[in-house]
């Protein structure tokens, strides 16, 4: 029996990365069965996040889809932004109009719970793609949800990259060290895509340029996105382009060997001002703590930049 289409949940903030993990998953079907999508504040406030999941889907040319606000803030913590590198809106890069399609009127929180009750055990797979604040906060509220989810695939810390918002951490961990604690010790089976992986997977010209080529507006759109997004990681890495965190999370469900990586000890420093929010990776083995997360190391770039190119054509 196929594993396909997997039910997931696409919990994000975006961002243009985030926007291109919405489009990878919308253009693969034969795959991903997209229950929803929840915004929770994270690179911006959630006016923003939320708004923005609508216009992706919109340029998408999926009004149906189900968009849900989360949570406004992080479960301990007055909210980090990044507009430094996502821009005023958090989508900057191209104007797009207002959306018209709805925000549902639940919270988004209570969609995962809902669904997580309503659909089979283990069906259900939670893409989170921004802070965990939603996830730890529906795993809080409703405990007996924890062992219905299929699994956790996250885009979120670092181990040999160490940080990117702190010398020691990377941005969706830090934002809500105590909502990822939660998620890490949840017992889930759970799949990490650090920048260890992600820092893999550039936004190089001639990759660029395949989405130029679609001549279409939604390719106008995404290289708009891409374009702005990247000058950021360029100028700070000195790197041949900006890394596309977001959608190796899809990637990895729709094609597992694009990436390898350790099956590991992971926690979460939630107390160190310095280090608050570091993922903890016990990647050489040091010590006996229980391994409780797939940490990816690698990832297959071009065999990700065709799978991505190929999924968004499609959607044009
Ligand atoms: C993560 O932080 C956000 O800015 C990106 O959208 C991505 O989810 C990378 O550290
Ligand atoms: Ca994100």
């Amino acid at each position: 029996m196929s594993d396909f289409p997997r039910k997931i949940i696409i919990d994000t903030d975006p961002g243009q990365d985030d926007a291109m993990a919405i489009l990878l998953a919308l253009g693969s079907p034969e795959e991903i069965d997209l229950l929803g999508i929840v915004a929770v504040a994270g690179n911006v406030p959630i006016e923003r996040t939320s708004e923005n999941a609508r216009k992706i889907c919109e340029v998408a040319g999926r009004p149906d889809v189900l968009v849900f606000a989360g949570c406004d803030r992080p479960m301990a913590h007055t909210l980090v932004t990044a507009e430094h590198v996502h821009g005023k809106t958090g989508l900057d890069g191209i104007e797009l109009p207002t959306p018209t399609m709805p925000l549902q009127k639940q919270h988004g929180v209570d969609f995962i719970i809902e669904t997580l009750r309503r659909e089979a055990p283990g069906t259900v797979t939670l893409c989170p793609m921004g802070p965990l604040t939603n996830i730890a906060t529906a795993f809080e509220k409703a405990p007996d949800i924890v062992e219905r989810v299929q699994e956790i695939v996250l885009m979120g810390g670092a181990y040999f990259e160490v940080g990117n918002i702190t010398p020691a951490a990377e941005f969706n961990i830090y934002v809500d060290p105590e909502a990822a604690d939660i998620v890490f010790k949840s017992g889930v089976k759970l799949t990490v895509m650090p920048l260890d992986a992600t820092h893999k997977v550039l936004v190089t010209a001639p990759r660029l340029q395949a989405f130029k080529e679609f001549g279409n507006h939604l390719g106008e759109v995404v290289a708009g996105w891409l374009d702005f997004f990247e000058r950021f990681d360029i100028e700070k890495y000195g790197s041949k382009g900006g890394p596309l965190h977001d959608p190796t999370v899809i990637a990895y469900l729709i094609k597992p060997g694009l990436f390898s990586g350790r099956f590991i000890n992971v926690e979460i420093e939630t107390q160190s001002k310095l280090t608050r929010g570091m993922t903890v990776a016990d990647w050489w083995g040091v010590t006996d703590r229980p391994k409780n997360a797939m940490f990816m190391g690698d990832a297959d770039a071009d065999g990700f930049f065709d799978l991505l190119t190929e999924r968004v054509r499609r959607l044009g």
